[in-house]
């Protein structure tokens, strides 16, 4: 029996008054669907995900790759037209499925297994989750009736203004059987105030042929957040900062300010190391034992070595080793390998180049294309001319290099060990091991080169 996970994420998401696809918006730099789809395969218990995208699917399907299977419904005719687009790709009736909106980020595997399961041990053909918040409007509510069993879900435009204080609603997960799932979607119409087929006319069209209905009581009522403005986007990522953050900080991590530190879902940072405010670490990064990070930082996707301090900078895509020194003011990108014991200080980019034990950068220089060895100073103002205009090219030194103030190394360009390149050079050749380069224009000093000044020219100023 094939377990199958449906989540939808078709709509154009009008509310949030924007161009992008709702369920793109990122939180904590991270697309609100990759933590549904996420999600959904930690609590494995489904076979196959199928999302059902439309409105500038492009964008979505960027985001999950091939990890899910698409369906793609061409007209946004409501959440129950976006289920029945799926019937033909759904090869296994016999089962139960799962269905998820694209827009309720925080959902998580906890909650999809305990759904699940009390579906099984109710004997449930339809289980839906529901909550009760604070501020309800915009949800579909649950209407009970005098036994406190479920009679309708009645949607917020659709409601009158008693059925609009209830605070019960519909997180818009739902755990059902696939075979009456099919069969009701067929009767839902879309005689209602928007003309659309709503997914949850199927309780009233069960409900006539005895199948059995229940609710799972979602707890944590902050889990069924649906995004579907940029306030609810803002409270959904507060809600999952101070979570992430809590979670942190009770395993030894200091966060000063933490309301201002933003840490992605998979960033992992060991114990004792120290959060300065404004900063962000986001995507894969690591953050190793005793480092000190921001503030004003920004760390994507980056390792970060032991005892490594890094303030007021930008590393992307980067490694950088132990008790190294970052900043303030640099910049560290595309695959940039720092080593350890190393100092890139103000001002200082370094793109796609690694470093050796011991070597320093310390002020205004640029490092592209660069491979660079241990003990080597890059004096402040020193580059690597690595570009031509068209093409891109290697800058290659040794161990033990001095690199003098204001140098351009022109690229390709190999400078071996031991050399020491004469402050202002601009340098187009290869410099053999042991020796001095220089490569500018000597001084000359004219003497008595300027007039003195005669009494009469001094009154004219
Ligand atoms: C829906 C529920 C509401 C529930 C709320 C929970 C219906 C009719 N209403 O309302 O009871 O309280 O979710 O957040 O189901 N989508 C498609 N295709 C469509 C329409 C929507 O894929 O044709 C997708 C959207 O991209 C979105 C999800 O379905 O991810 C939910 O749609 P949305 O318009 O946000 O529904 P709500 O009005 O929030
Ligand atoms: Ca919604």
């Amino acid at each position: 029996m094939k377990k199958y996970a449906i989540v939808l994420a078709a709509g154009k998401g009008t509310r949030m008054k924007t161009e992008l696809p709702k369920c793109a918006y990122p939180l904590l730099r991270k697309p609100m669907i990759a933590y549904i789809v996420e999600n959904i395969r930690n609590s494995n218990k489904f076979d196959e995900i199928i999302v059902v995208v439309g409105h500038k699917r492009e964008v979505i399907q960027d985001i999950l790759g091939d990890t899910v299977t698409y369906v793609v419904q061409e007209q946004q005719l409501g959440t129950g037209h976006a289920v029945m687009v799926c019937k033909p790709y759904i090869k296994d009736m016999n089962g139960d499925c799962i269905i998820l909106p694209g827009d309720m980020p925080l959902v998580d595997d906890i909650v999809i297994e305990k759904a699940i399961s009390e579906h099984h041990d109710r004997r449930h053909d339809l289980t839906i989750v529901t909550t009760k918040i604070e501020d309800p409007e915009g949800y579909g509510r649950i209407i009970r009736n005098e036994s406190g069993y479920l009679d309708s879900i009645i949607e917020h435009h659709e409601a009158t203004s008693s059925q609009r204080m209830i605070s019960e609603i519909n997180t818009g997960m739902y755990v059902v059987n696939t075979k009456i799932l099919f069969e009701s979607l067929k009767k839902v119409t879309n005689q209602n105030s928007k003309n659309e087929y709503y997914l949850t006319d199927i309780v009233n069209i069960m409900q006539q042929k005895n199948h059995v209905i229940g609710t799972y009581y979602l707890l944590d009522s902050y889990k069924s957040i649906g995004v579907n403005d940029l306030y609810a986007l803002s409270i959904a990522e507060a809600k999952l900062r101070l979570k992430i953050n809590k979670a942190l900080m009770i395993n030894g991590v200091t966060m000063i300010n933490p309301e201002t530190i933003t840490i992605g879902q998979n960033v992992i940072i060991e114990e004792n190391v120290i959060i300065h405010p404004n900063t962000y670490i986001t995507g894969n990064s690591v953050i190793h034992k005793g480092a000190q990070i921001g503030p004003n930082t920004e760390i994507h996707d980056s390792i970060i070595g032991e005892r490594v301090t890094c303030k007021h900078s930008l590393v992307y895509n980067s490694t950088v080793d132990e008790d190294t020194t970052i900043g303030p003011f640099s910049h560290l990108r595309n695959g940039a390998h720092i080593g350890a014991h190393n100092r890139i200080g103000n001002f200082v980019e370094v793109k796609k180049s690694s470093t050796g034990t011991n070597t320093k950068a310390s002020h205004l220089a640029y490092i592209g294309d660069a491979t660079i060895g241990n003990n080597v100073n890059f004096g402040c103002g020193s580059i690597t001319v690595n570009y031509d205009g068209k093409n891109k090219y290697q800058t290659t030194i040794g161990d033990d290099v001095f690199i003098g103030c204001n140098v351009n190394l022109i690229a390709p360009i190999q400078i071996d060990d031991n050399s020491f390149i004469a402050a202002g050079s601009t340098l187009n050749k290869n410099v053999p091991k042991g020796s001095l380069a220089i490569a500018r224009a000597f001084q000359v000093n004219k003497e008595n080169y300027m007039r003195e000044k005669s009494p009469n020219e001094e009154d004219k100023i």
